[in-house]
Order: structure tokens, then sequence, then C-alpha cells
């Protein structure tokens, strides 16, 4: 009996990179898109400051791609970068195509800045481009009769069958089962690892999924040990993961010490605009220097008017938790952010494995090298999306896909103890916090590895025995992709970009990208 669930693409996640995967794949191939959440739920949607390309006539290719691998501490891939720069402007005009209207001053962009860019290129929605690219890039999606939707399944794993994959496995959060969804071609577009890091900026579906079920398919996963941190997330005892975003840095807003002093004279001539590695790494230093709770961001010498204008959500959502960002600094520090690593992939988002693609945060397509410029990820996901559904769109599917696939539960049975998969997800997140976080040292690393092998023992063993539950399924994932961090981390001996090992503290002539395969 055909299954149910047979599809031409199949793809995993519809953030950015799923969405636009989507609408940018012909019309003539039946399309799945899966998320383990409500569809708008994931990074993409809370994206604040804005999409980078070159579209101010003074500014050139060359600027913007040199200011990219500079940021990236010169690990990044310059012919990947080269091409999603000179991508760039067609995917601002994509992006209006399906709906968006960027900010303009006149007739012209409004054009800003943020760390790293050494011109005007961030083209932004007011404080909200995520929310405007994902609301319009579901209302073309919603159009198209040829993709359906499944909101709340969660993949589990995917479905290789001789080194090529056929879809995945998907648990339906409703009648928690799992079935299998089989495709010619699987996208992966998952997001990043954030939430292995015990503060993010990040939402509760950045656990890593797509990462770990590539690794354990047999995946190249690389140079995962660049894990950014964000400057400025909101402290605040009741915000969840709110950003201030880093464009306020770029209107001009100063960072502070809690005696109302600036410091980032004393770490780079940039000042609050140099790259995030290094002011979340100022902050972190002021902190545990002096043993500050948090530093300040001051944007209140500016109009309060022009304020709330340009940053609406960062001004209502403050205003709730009683900060008014007109006449107050904002107390902040720094989060994990952003996974600079991933599943590696060609030009055209191709794994190495046969009929398996990566977009967005989940990838390494190579643009980011050591440290991610600010406002290149919505591109990277927009570009890369394009140039998979554009390989897919040229490629002959295979019609007869034989293999039939059936989820073994009869060794296993419900579990009586959640308790221990709670313990294990904060045991986890925090270690990541403590041990593997802004500044390393190999003793904290090791330490780190040596629990977070305990814990995936534990994990593995708790998965053989018992009915899988979504909960489960998340934390097999976020175990997984932490060990890979710190293996990634244990590995380079240097320090570059984001990873900084005390033991460790200069950057070598040489280097090359770290790759974790399955053995
Ligand atoms: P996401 O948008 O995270 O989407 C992942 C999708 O995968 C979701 O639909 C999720 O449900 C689904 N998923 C995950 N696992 C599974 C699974 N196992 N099964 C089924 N579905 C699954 N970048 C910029 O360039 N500019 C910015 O201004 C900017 N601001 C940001 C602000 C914030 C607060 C954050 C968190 C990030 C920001 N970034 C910004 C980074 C950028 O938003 C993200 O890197 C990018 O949106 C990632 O898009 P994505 O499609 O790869 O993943
Ligand atoms: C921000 O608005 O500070 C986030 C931008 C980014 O992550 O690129």
């Amino acid at each position: 009996m055909p299954n149910k669930n047979q599809f031409d693409v199949l793809i995993i996640g519809s953030g950015a990179a799923g969405l636009m995967s989507a609408i940018q794949l012909t019309d003539k191939v039946s399309i799945a898109v899966i998320a383990k959440d409500k569809i708008l739920e994931g990074s993409s949607y809370y994206a604040q400051g804005g999409i980078s390309a070159v579209l101010d006539p003074k500014d050139d290719f060359n600027s913007h791609i040199s200011d990219t691998i500079n940021t990236g501490f010169n690990l990044g891939n310059e012919d990947r970068i080269r091409f999603m720069v000179e991508q760039a402007p067609i995917a601002i005009s994509d992006l209006e195509n399906a709906g968006v209207n960027f900010s303009l001053k006149g007739k012209n962009y409004d054009l800003t800045t943020e760390g790293g860019h050494s011109a005007k290129r961030v083209a932004h929605v007011d404080d909200k481009i995520g929310q405007s690219i994902q609301v319009n890039l579901l209302a073309q999606v919603k159009k198209r009769t040829n993709i359906t939707l499944f909101e709340q399944h969660l993949a589990v794993d995917l479905l290789i069958n001789e080194g090529e994959c056929n879809g995945a496995f998907v648990f339906d959060k409703k009648t928690k089962q799992v079935t299998p969804f089989i495709s010619n071609k699987t996208i992966l577009a998952t997001g990043g690892a954030s939430k292995s890091y015990l503060y993010t900026s990040n939402p509760d579906t950045s656990t890593g999924d797509g990462i770990a079920m590539a690794y354990r398919a047999g995946c190249e996963i690389v140079n995962m040990e660049f894990t950014q941190f964000h400057p400025t997330c909101l402290f605040h005892p009741h915000a969840k993961s709110f950003l201030i975003s880093e464009t306020l840095r770029g209107e001009g807003a100063k960072l502070l010490l809690p005696n109302g002093k600036e410091f980032m004279h004393n770490y780079d001539e940039r000042l609050e605009l140099a790259p995030r590695d290094i002011v979340a790494r100022a902050i972190d230093h002021e902190m545990k220097v002096h043993g500050f709770e948090c530093v300040y961001l001051d944007i209140s010498f500016k109009d309060s008017d022009w304020i709330s204008n340009r940053f609406p959500t960062i001004t209502e959502r403050c205003k709730e938790l009683g900060i008014d960002i007109c006449s107050e600094a904002i107390p902040v520090v720094p989060a994990a952010h952003y996974t600079c690593g991933g599943v590696n992939t060609d030009i055209d988002a191709q794994s190495n494995i046969k009929n398996l693609y990566a977009v967005g945060e989940v990838a390494h397509t190579g643009v980011h090298g050591a440290n991610r410029m600010a406002s290149n990820s919505l591109l990277e996901c927009i570009v890369f999306a394009t140039s998979c559904a554009k390989h897919i769109n040229k490629s002959t599917l295979d019609d007869s896909l034989p293999h039939t696939y059936t989820w073994d539960a009869s060794r296993v049975e419900p579990s009586r103890e959640k308790v221990v998969i709670t313990q294990l997800w904060h045991e986890v997140r925090r270690i990541m916090w403590n041990f593997v976080g802004i500044v390393r040292s190999d003793s904290r690393l090791k330490s780190a590895h040596f629990k977070i092998e305990q814990i995936s023992k534990e994990v593995n063993e708790y998965y053989s025995l018992y009915t899988v539950t979504y909960d489960m399924i998340e934390l097999r994932n976020l175990v997984q992709t932490s060990k890979i961090i710190v293996e990634s981390a244990l590995s380079r001996k240097e320090s570059r970009g984001l990873h900084f090992n005390q033991d460790y503290p200069n950057q070598l002539d040489e280097t090359l990208n770290t790759v974790i395969i399955k053995s």
C-alpha cells in the first residue's frame, strides 16, 4: 500500500529558509513543509535588525565581501561569500515580490549599520524584519496548492537507504504517533542550536535537531565550536530570550557600566560597532571582573518619537516590563544567539548524503567563518534556499521510491519518570553555559565533555527503553549537538573569532575547518 505521506520534496522547518525554499520550488512538485511547533514559531520570526545587501550606490560588493571575511577571521570561504553577496540584491527583490515592505528614507532604503559593516547596508522593517518576512512568505506558501503544511510535526530521524535520503520519521504531537514521510528530496531547515545554552536569544525551537539528525545519518558537521553570543539580550527576571537589537548600536546607542561610564574604548577602536565576539567578550569581562549582573545600553539621548518609531517592538516590550527606553538605559547581558557551524553543504545546499539538502542556520555554507557578521544570516537563508530550490527544480525526481519504513515501537513502554528528562535538560544547558561559553579553557572543555558523555549515555538508554515523547526527542538532539560543540571546541588549538580558549590565546597562521563525522 503506498504511504499516505509521500511527497516529491519534504522540507523540515518553516523558518525563512524553509518557507523560501518552498516558494522557490516549481509548482509541479508536491511539497510537505513540517514544523515542530506553530508554523511561524522559530528564530526567523523574531529577527529584529535587518538583512544585509549592497543597495547604496556608494557601497560595493567587494566591501561587503571583505567585511564578511574579516568578521569571520579569515575562515570563511571567499567564493561562497562572493556568491551570497552578489545574490543579495536579488534576495531583497524576491522578498519585496513576496510582500515585504522595507523601511524607506524618502524613495531610498533606510539603510543602517551593525558591527563589522564598513558601510550602511542593513535593510530593515522598523525593528521587525523577521515578522514581516515570515508573514509574507507564509501568505505566498498558502497560495500554492502543491504545498501541504504540517505544524506540530517533529522530525525524529532521517530515512537513509544505501547512502540516500528518503525522507524522515515524523512524530505527530497530537496523535503521539511516529510515521514515515517519504520523499525524493529532503531539505533540512531546522535552524540552530542555541538552546544548548542556559541563556539564549532564541525561541524554544532551536534545539539543534537538524544537526543531530544529519550527524546520525552520516553527514559532515563543520565548525560547531563557533557559537555566537549576542552582546545585548534584555536582563530582566520576567523576560525570557528578548533581544535588544544591534541596530540600536548602529544608531549610536552606548554601552555603559552600572556607574554610567562607557567602556568599549578599552577594547576596540570601533567601540560599540566592533564585531559581536569582541563586544560580547568585553561585556563578559566587565561583568566577571566587577561582579556586575549586567551592563546597560543607552539610546535615551535620542528624540523619544524617533526612538519609538524606529524601534517600536523593543520600546513596547521594554515598556511592558517597566523600562522606558526613551528616558533610561536598558539592562543587558550576552546570550547564545547563533550557530555558525552546521551540516556541510555545497553551493546548491547539497549535503554529502544523496538527496539531502540543508539551508539556513542548520547549514554550514562557509559564509560565516569563525564569526557571523550581523544581518548576514537572513541573507544566507534566502540566497541558499533559492539555490537549493533551483537545483531541485533542475533535477529528475525518481517516482519509484520502493522503500517501506515502519517505526518499531514493539520493545518500548511508556516512561513513568519524566523528571529524568527535565533534570538532564537543565544539566546539559548549564554545563554548556558554564564550561563552553564565551571564554573557554581546556580543563573546562574536558570536564564538559566528560559530563555530557555521561548524560548522553543516560539519554540513549532512556531512548531505547521508553516510548518516544516530544521532550525526549528534543533532549536527545540537544545532548548530541552539545557533544559535537564540545568536541569541535576541544579540537581547535587556537583562539579565533567566537572560539576563545585561554590555553591557546593566539590565532594560528594557518587553520582548517573542524569536521566531525560519526564513526
Ligand atoms: P528558524 O527560523 O529557527 O526555523 C527553524 C524551523 O525548523 C522552525 O519552523 C522549527 O519549528 C523547525 N524545526 C526545528 N526542528 C525541527 C524538527 N525536528 N522537526 C520539525 N521541525 C523542526 N539574522 C539576521 O540576519 N538579521 C537579524 O536581524 C536577526 N535578528 C535575530 C533576532 C533574534 C531574536 C534571533 C533569535 C535571531 C536573529 N537573527 C537575525 C538570526 C536569524 O533570524 C536566524 O539565523 C534565521 O532566521 C534562521 O532561519 P532558519 O529558517 O534557518 O531557522
Ligand atoms: C540584531 O538585531 O541585533 C540581530 C541581528 C543579527 O543577528 O544578525
